[in-house]
């Protein structure tokens, strides 16, 4: 029989006891063992301070699936069978007498489940401990077992590019760049996969993807909630650093990217970071003034419930300068998007929940049957991510009747309301990618240090005062000022969720069913 790809491993879960954990990566376990992806030959080993026994653990575990996970618990014995795979040491990561414990309860468990020594540590912890607990593995004689070692570390790796290439180096003295997987957790998300597919095995964009065709890009990540109880994480971050300088950006990179000639990992992330290293970058305070737009959400409504300003927020500042909301409009100069803006934005407390990208493609020439009847609407190919996974491809067609009309006609394939399709959650695709050794999916240390060096200089700008915060107010779609960055070019925003617009006759797969 073939071994489950996840299994014959131990999971380490550092942080055990905190949110990730409990929203993310306990059920991202769950599912993938329900799927037989895991087998009977794992364990998992959840850490953290505070003690616990195993069965307060198991009991967390178990709520944790309950509440969050797209998979429940079907009887009492299979429960018991899964959570039998549990279990639970309290560690203070500073001390490496905890380290040696560990290593013997590890050798204990890998023994009763028959694991040969593979063992994935996966950081759900402050990127300051980082370092510590990566020497500590190694000092503490975890790294010794046979079998392969990886270390799974999570956002925010560092906060310019000097504070990354610190965290890195440190990790590097105990791990091979190939043992490390930084996740973004994007990347694992079924849509942003889909933009490769999209892209590359449909012979009527390839032709099309260039700045011959494409008018504009634009990619936008609305929230509708606010920080939640995140004040103090986010004053230090901002959406610059908390969305841009990660998510955003690999996905623009997906977009941008040329077609690798093998579908390996690294041939995959070559590519990326050669969009990454020709992006334009941000020359002076006045460039970043020009081209970015920076906001923070004031007090505002949404259904009739008032909403708080991000200043009212607990754990932060009074007079705070963090943005809560940025726009932008970039460049890639290479031959294929030469002078094509790609206009990206993100923001908190926005009207919406919605991730989507718009391929805004350039008119068809005004010929002598369209001159003067109508002006017509661009064609749009809109990958939705988030939370509605497909995509619509917006054409021109004769509005049906006896008047010469021209009417927008959206032809829909929306993977969200799909029979028998229950998408992965992206944590539990990346656990099991890296179970199996894939790194296509995690950001390797080239293209995040190229994403740092692209975006410090507009951190910097901020610093000294340049450009100013504009306040919108919670629930709107953020100051005026973003479309006006595109307004100056001659283009504006697509509504997100395209379907709000007036007069576009929708054509769609949700009738049909899929066998
Ligand atoms: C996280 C950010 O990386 O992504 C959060 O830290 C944000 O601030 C979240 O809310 C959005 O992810 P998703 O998958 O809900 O779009």
């Amino acid at each position: 029989m073939r071994e489950p790809a996840a299994g014959n491993a131990t999971y380490f879960i550092f942080g055990a006891t905190g949110d990730l954990a409990k929203r993310k990566l306990f059920p991202a376990l769950y599912s993938l063992y329900r799927e037989g992806k895991l087998g009977e030959r794992f364990a998992v080993i959840g850490l953290a301070r505070r003690p616990r026994t195993e069965e307060e653990f198991r009991g967390d575990v178990l709520r944790s699936i309950r509440e969050f996970c797209r998979y429940k618990p079907e009887s009492a014995q299979e429960w018991d069978r899964f959570a039998g795979h549990f279990t639970y040491q309290s560690l203070d990561i500073g001390n490496l007498e905890g380290f040696r414990a560990l290593r013997e309860l590890a050798e204990e468990v890998e023994s009763r489940f028959n694991i040969g020594g593979n063992r994935l540590f996966y950081l759900a912890l402050a990127p300051e401990l980082f370092g510590t607990v990566s020497r500590n593995l190694k000092e503490g004689g975890m790294l010794e077992s046979p079998g392969w070692h990886r270390l799974i570390i999570e956002k925010p790796f560092g906060y310019d590019y000097l504070s990354a290439k610190k965290l890195n180096e440190e990790i590097r003295q105990v791990f091979r760049e190939e043992e490390i997987f930084r996740i973004d957790h994007y990347l694992g998300k079924e849509m942003v996969q889909n933009i490769e597919v999209i892209r590359f095995s449909n012979g009527f964009f390839e032709p099309l993807w260039n700045h011959r065709h494409i008018a504009n890009v634009q990619i936008t990540l609305a929230e509708t909630v606010g920080i939640e109880d995140r004040g103090a994480y986010y004053e230090n971050s901002g959406a610059l650093r908390d969305m841009v300088q990660n998510h955003l950006l690999q996905m623009l990179t997906m977009i941008a990217m040329e077609p690798p000639s093998r579908l390996d990992p690294e041939d995959i992330r070559d590519e990326k970071v050669k969009v990454l290293r020709s992006i334009r970058p941000f020359r002076s305070p006045d460039d970043v003034m020009r081209r970015v737009v920076r906001g923070q959400y004031a007090a505002g409504m949404r259904n009739g419930k008032p909403l708080k300003g991000y200043r009212e927020e607990d754990k932060v500042a009074p007079d705070s300068q963090t943005e809560t909301f940025f726009a932008a409009r970039m460049f890639v100069d290479n031959f294929r998007w030469a002078g094509v803006p790609f206009y990206v934005r993100t923001g908190k407390r926005l009207p919406v929940k919605a991730t989507e990208i718009v391929i805004e493609f350039k008119n068809a020439p005004d010929n002598v049957l369209f001159a003067k009847r109508q002006v017509l609407q661009p064609n749009l190919l809109v990958i939705r991510i988030n939370p509605m996974e497909g995509i619509y491809i917006k054409v021109n067609a004769k509005k049906p009747g006896n008047e010469p009309l021209i009417q927008p006609v959206a032809m829909e394939f929306c993977q969200s309301n799909q029979i028998g399709i229950n998408t992965p959650e992206a944590y539990e695709r990346l656990l099991h990618d890296a179970a199996r050794g894939d790194s296509t999916y995690f950001t390797r240390w080239d293209e995040l240090a190229a994403a740092w060096k692209l975006v410090d200089p507009i951190a910097g700008a901020w610093r000294e005062n340049s450009g100013p915060l504009y306040f919108y107010p919670a629930g709107s779609w953020g100051p005026l000022e973003a479309e006006k960055l595109l307004r100056d070019d001659g283009f504006h925003w697509w509504p997100v969720n395209g379907q709000e617009e007036d007069n576009v006759i929708w054509v769609s797969n949700t009738q049909v069913t899929v066998k």
